[in-house]
């Protein structure tokens, strides 16, 4: 179990948790063993390599479906028939964890779903990638969220939605504190840091759903399993300098930016989904 510290008590401890965990594993790299192999955004462990940490990982180098994507506006398919985006959050008691390659929230028991094609998804976490990993026209945004939806088949769906600078996010004004506290909390041994959220409501995140992007891609981080189905909101939301800093600011030095970069279309078709009735 984690618990808050001061920071000069955690600092010592810290250390001498890693070098316990040194010993203890006689590993020499580092130790971000988030249950496979460990992985980050540079170097040694970077995307360019994951497919060669581990046997687990090799979609990520072999993969024919990965993400993210660089979505072509000019290239998509038109959806001639709009589904509207069917998502029933309910307010839900969630957990601020810092899993060292992200921020996230992960929710106990009922959180609600989306719904695609008559299948439902429930909805099991969310968290921030900074800076984006799917781009529009080419353009990388400062962050990007994903709220990853899960089936009873364990086929997942995930929601991304872009952040550009401009005004604060309501939802990460909210939870201000408690990444504060994350940010200065310690764990012993493997154990990952997290602040319990209480109820968290998600209505914030149900707005502005009349453009979407779909299309079937991957994880975009190890093991890159794939047949994830993809929905990128169309509209782009306002975040803080500030905010930004604060998602990073918890994680491990080779992943602050924590983005994959942009996959191989290998012919898949990128569907547009647009309300055109109302504007
Ligand atoms: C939310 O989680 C906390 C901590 O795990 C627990 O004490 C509390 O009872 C939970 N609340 C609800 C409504 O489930
Ligand atoms: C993002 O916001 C900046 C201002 O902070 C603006 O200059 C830029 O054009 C925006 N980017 C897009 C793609 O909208």
């Amino acid at each position: 179990m984690c618990k808050i510290i001061t920071r000069m008590i955690s600092r010592v401890l810290y250390i001498s948790t890693l070098v316990l965990t040194l010993l203890i594993l006689g590993v020499s790299s580092t130790v971000t063993e988030n249950k496979g192999a460990s992985f980050g955004y540079m170097g040694t462990h970077g995307p360019g390599e994951w497919g060669r940490l581990s046997p687990e990982y090799s979609e990520c180098a072999k993969g024919k479906l990965q993400s993210p994507l660089n979505i072509m506006k000019t290239k998509v398919v038109r959806s001639k028939i709009f589904k509207p985006l069917t998502r029933n959050y309910v307010p839900a008691n969630a957990t601020l964890c810092n899993n060292q390659f992200n921020i996230g929230v992960k929710y106990e028991g009922d959180a609600g779903s989306m719904e695609v094609n008559g299948k439902t998804y429930s909805l099991k976490q969310m968290h921030w990638h900074s800076p984006s990993e799917h781009r529009l026209n080419g353009v990388r945004y400062p962050v990007e969220l994903h709220l990853v939806h899960q089936a009873e088949d364990l086929s997942l769906s995930v929601v991304a939605i872009l952040f550009n600078y401009s005004t604060p996010d309501p939802l990460l004004l909210k939870i201000k504190e408690k990444m504060e506290e994350l940010s200065k909390e310690v764990c012993a041994g493997n154990e990952e840091a997290h602040v319990p959220l209480g109820i968290l409501d998600l209505k914030l995140l149900k707005k502005n759903t009349r453009k979407y992007y779909r299309y079937v891609g991957s994880l975009t981080t190890p093991p890159c399993y794939e047949n994830v189905l993809w929905t990128v909101l169309g509209k782009v939301r306002s975040i803080s300098h500030e905010q930004v800093a604060a998602i990073k600011a918890p994680l491990k030095s080779d992943c602050k930016n924590n983005a994959r970069p942009c996959q191989p279309l290998n012919g898949r078709m990128v569907e547009l989904y647009e309300d055109l009735s109302r504007n």
